[in-house]
């Protein structure tokens, strides 16, 4: 495994899922894990669990929509680590299905202000601080909805895609400061958000092969097969991949 010892991290979404997972990786890998959710329950769950393994995790209360909320996280955590934060993670999302003509304008204003604004806020909250050191990773969660298009997806096809640019035009403006930007884009993971998709459905056992037919592998990921990803695009290794769309998604997209 890649090391992150001694790097200050943020993962945020990480009381469930991906998210978790990642913060798991992180810490078990040397990281010290700021778990920023606005789940309390669930985001004190991981810190529990990575302190019970021996690592060091902390819990910061914060919903990613709220750019006063973002800007006192980075605040938080570069006062309490000398002014460092080596690593952010933009995971925390949300779904939602339906056409352009089934997603009402406040169901789009909900999924982008998750799943874009969030990673917005945040990245311009930590960059002045990652520029000042000339070192740092944002790593933001995509989709196969990042690159293709998915159907009954609208609001998150839409979104996806545009957490891809954000992160193709952050990594192009920052160029060669150190500062790196990647986008994991994984197919279907078996998570909560997943299995809160699958009760949406009459015959959810229908769906979910439905679900699992496009990818290749014939079936879903495990969380931790998502996390080692991250690792490697927070670690010094992955020192020349920036702007990528790091795609994870069972051969899903292989024959699109
Ligand atoms: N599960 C999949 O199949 C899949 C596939 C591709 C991409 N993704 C992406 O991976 C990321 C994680 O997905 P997951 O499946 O682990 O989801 P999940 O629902 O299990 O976890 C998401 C976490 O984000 C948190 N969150 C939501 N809104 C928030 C907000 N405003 N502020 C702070 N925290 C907030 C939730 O409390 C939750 O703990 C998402 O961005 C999702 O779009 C998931």
């Amino acid at each position: 495994m890649f090391s992150l010892q001694n790097k200050i991290t943020i993962v945020t979404g990480a009381g469930s899922g991906i998210g978790a997972a990642i913060a798991e990786a992180f810490a078990s890998s040397g990281a010290m894990v700021y778990v920023a959710e606005y789940n309390e329950v669930g985001g004190k769950e991981t810190v529990a669990k990575i302190e019970k393994s021996g690592g060091v995790a902390k819990f910061a209360l914060v919903d990613v929509t709220n750019e006063t909320e973002c800007q006192a996280l980075i605040k938080r955590v570069l006062e309490e680590n000398g002014g460092r934060c080596d690593v952010l993670v933009n995971n925390a999302g949300v779904g939602h299905v339906g056409t352009i003509l089934t997603t009402e304008p406040a169901d789009l204003d909900r999924l982008w202000r998750v799943n874009f604004l969030g990673a917005y806020h945040l990245s311009r909250a930590v960059l002045p601080a990652m520029l000042e050191r000339k070192t740092g990773s944002i790593i933001n969660l995509g989709s196969i909805a990042a690159i293709t298009g998915m159907e009954s997806r609208f609001a998150y096809t839409v979104t996806k895609h545009a957490v891809l640019g954000l992160t193709r035009s952050m990594a192009m403006d920052l160029g060669s400061s150190g500062v790196r930007v990647n986008c994991i884009c994984p197919g279907r993971v078996q998570t909560p958000f997943v299995d809160a998709r699958l009760r949406e459905y009459a015959d959810p056992q229908e769906y979910l092969q439905q679900m699992v037919a496009p990818h290749t592998l014939k079936r879903m990921a495990q969380p931790s097969e998502i996390a080692g990803a991250a690792v490697y695009l927070a670690s010094d290794e992955s020192a020349f991949v920036t702007g990528s769309a790091f795609v994870i998604d069972g051969g899903y997209t292989a024959g699109k």
